[in-house]
């Protein structure tokens, strides 16, 4: 059921149930962090394995502290800086939380979302809220509340309905390692941004294969995450309308290059026509769900400027990938 009742929403989650709750990134699954049953229900709707941590979302900074210890100073600055928005940080977990929330890890992922729905949630709460985003396992995340519906309505009692994600693109994930920080997923904020606060960092994304020698990657050799049904097709696109022109498609474009589709089995989606990579990154996850569930066979796309948020649309759009045509 989708409604816009925070109060029943607080409600249910005092009772252990599950909520979908909005973020300005992706909508997620929530449910008690605390509590180890409705944990377990997280992974059971969503089906995804136990070894795959949670983010814990709080309500205020001063809150971090009840969930995590040894916080380096550099990312607590971060938090500062970002928060609420697009950013988790890993600090080491206080008892508190159960091993399931962190998959037996030391660490825990915490965030503080911008959505004022989910804030004045959190605050009718006294405890902290884990939320996966709420897809199946591998599926498109959710950026609408009726992509929650579609995809896992009849398996939780309440999604709470605020709007469309403005952001897009899941948080950006920063820990340390030997005293340095580390990026483990692009998301909704940019390297760029992150290292005008705090200097460099370190690169650990796992699916980003930067200077690889491959010219093909097949789905066995990229993480699958962010999938469609249909095929993901990532190249050059003009050769990529060639090759697949008896076929029925969805085109995902980007800014406003010209491309001469001479057949009627097109759909064409542009992510922002004017080129910009934060309306793009807003509008990617949708497209590729309508892409997905449009009357075509195949969705082809071309990568996006590998700068700002384009590496992190570049980063869901291969992983998304069946398959990988690096012309570079
Ligand atoms: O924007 C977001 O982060 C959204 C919204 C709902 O907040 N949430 C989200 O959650 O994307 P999920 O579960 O789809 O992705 C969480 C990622 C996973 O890749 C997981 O491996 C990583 O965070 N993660 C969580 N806890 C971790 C930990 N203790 N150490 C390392 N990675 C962790
Ligand atoms: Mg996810």
């Amino acid at each position: 059921m989708i409604g816009t009742d925070i109060f029943k929403a607080a409600e249910l989650l005092k009772q252990n149930e599950l909520v979908a709750i909005p973020t300005e990134t992706v909508y997620g699954l929530a449910g008690n962090a605390l509590n180890t049953i409705a944990v377990a229900k997280i992974f059971e709707v969503k089906n995804r394995p136990t070894f795959n941590p949670l983010i814990v979302h709080i309500k205020n900074i001063d809150f971090i502290h009840h969930i995590a210890q040894n916080i380096d100073e550099r990312l607590l600055h971060l938090m500062q800086h970002f928060s609420p928005g697009p950013l988790t940080i890993l600090g080491d977990k206080k008892p508190i939380i159960p091993d399931l929330v962190t998959a037996g890890s030391s660490k825990v992922a915490v965030r503080i979302p911008h959505h004022p729905m989910t804030l004045q949630l959190l605050d009718l709460l006294d405890f902290p809220l884990a939320a996966p985003s709420a897809n199946p396992f591998q599926y498109i995340s959710p950026t609408t509340a009726q992509q929650v519906e579609e995809q896992l309505g009849n398996k939780i009692p309440y999604i709470l309905d605020g709007g469309k994600c403005k952001v897009g693109i899941e948080s950006t994930i920063v820990g340390m390692e030997e005293n340095k920080v580390v990026i483990y997923r692009l998301g909704g904020i940019s390297v760029e941004d992150i290292e005008k606060v705090i200097g460099r960092v370190i690169l650990k994304n796992q699916s980003i294969r930067e200077n690889n020698s491959h010219k093909i990657l097949t789905s066995g050799q990229l993480e699958k995450h962010y999938a469609p049904k249909k095929p993901v097709i990532i190249g050059n696109l003009e050769e990529l309308l060639n090759e697949y022109s008896s076929v029925s498609k969805a085109l995902i474009l980007f800014g406003n290059k010209h491309y001469n589709f001479n057949s009627e089995n097109i759909l064409v989606f542009n992510l922002s026509p004017k080129g910009d990579l934060v309306e793009a990154a807003a509008r990617l996850f949708e497209t590729l769900y309508l892409a997905d569930k449009s009357n075509t066979s195949v969705i082809l796309c071309e990568l996006l400027p590998d700068t700002g948020l384009g590496r992190s649309i570049n980063d869901r759009l291969k992983r998304s990938a069946k398959k990988f045509i690096d012309n570079n």
